[in-house]
């Protein structure tokens, strides 16, 4: 099938690490943000990105210009009506999203995909606000979105097979590996993931060990790339409570944020984005 034009609205972490991989995967991609002076600079930090994977010898230099060449950005969403696939990437706010995936509902062909990477929205219930809900799928990215490997591909209550199907070979062109989940909260990976994450932040609370040495731990005990604290910060603990509220809702008190999240969120300290969470950064 031939899925071409890619449009990605919303250029934050996510969006345009989603855009990054897209174009260098030989897709002609639209980046699309509110504020045509930001859309700049998003573009020229795409260049600076591609730039150091080519100063490290893992990106040809012809190879990054050629992707940058495929990569334009736009501000507002009528600029997305070509595309063969939209990804939203927008606030993890539902009035956000419906307000958006409604608008490109009308804009698009009717046979685009309208695919939300949403990680604690319901697919359904995104879906419902537009007229053709079987064409709206999930496509859950995982931070950073340019590195990490796995796309979970959420089939809502009206998505039908052709969309999951077109979604999970779309998934793969980008290099990526899908897993098809059904559209529960958290789905597969953040179920488990803020699960592991919450109990690491009760164990500080209850002294067991300081941050330093349960990141530690898991690092050098289970493998694991980051520890606990480290992964919440690059999150943003602001994401990791909302994905926490999110789970609870669904599934219960053992995802009951814990009040040292809270106190962090509601101080600003949302991590890496802010300058501190857990630890503390040098600001860029
Ligand atoms: N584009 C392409 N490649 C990139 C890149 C980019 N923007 N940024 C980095 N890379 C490449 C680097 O070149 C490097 O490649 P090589 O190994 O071939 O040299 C590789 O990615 C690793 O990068 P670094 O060397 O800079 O960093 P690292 O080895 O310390 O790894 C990490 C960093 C990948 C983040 C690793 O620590 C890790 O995997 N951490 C866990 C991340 C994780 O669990 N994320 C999930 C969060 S949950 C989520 O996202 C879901 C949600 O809904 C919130």
């Amino acid at each position: 099938m031939g899925m071409q034009r890619v449009a990605v609205v919303g250029a934050g972490t996510m969006g345009t690490g989603i855009a990054q991989v897209a174009a260098q995967a030989g897709f002609d991609v639209l980046l699309i943000g509110r504020d045509p002076e930001k859309m700049k600079k998003r573009a020229e930090g795409i260049r600076s990105t591609l730039m150091r994977l080519v100063e490290k010898g893992r990106l040809s230099p012809k190879d990054a210009e050629a992707a940058l060449s495929r990569l334009r950005t736009g501000a507002g969403l009528d600029a997305a009506k070509d595309a063969d696939i939209v990804i939203e990437s927008v606030a993890e706010d539902v009035k956000v999203k419906v307000e958006v995936l409604r608008t490109l509902d009308l804009l698009v062909r009717p046979e685009a995909i309208l695919a939300s990477n949403t990680s604690s929205l319901s697919i359904s219930e995104l879906a419902a606000s537009t007229k053709k809900p079987e064409r709206v799928v999930g496509m859950h990215f995982f931070n950073p979105a340019a590195v990490m490997k796995l796309v979970e591909v959420v089939r809502g209550t009206d998505t039908n097979d052709a969309t999951v199907a077109a979604t999970k070979e779309f998934a793969a062109r980008l290099g990526k590996t899908p897993i098809v989940v059904r559209d529960v909260k958290g789905f597969v990976v953040n179920r488990l993931l803020f699960l592991y994450m919450n109990e690491a932040m009760i164990s500080l609370q209850e002294g067991i060990s300081t941050a330093e040495e349960i990141d530690t731990g898991l690092k050098l005990g289970a493998n694991h790339p980051m520890g606990p604290f480290e992964l919440a910060d690059l999150v943003g603990l602001d994401v990791a409570l909302s994905i926490l509220e999110s789970l609870h809702d669904e599934h219960g008190g053992r995802f009951r944020p814990t009040p040292l999240l809270r106190d962090l969120v509601r101080a600003g300290h949302l991590g890496r984005k802010t300058g501190r969470g857990f630890y503390t950064y040098d600001k860029k």
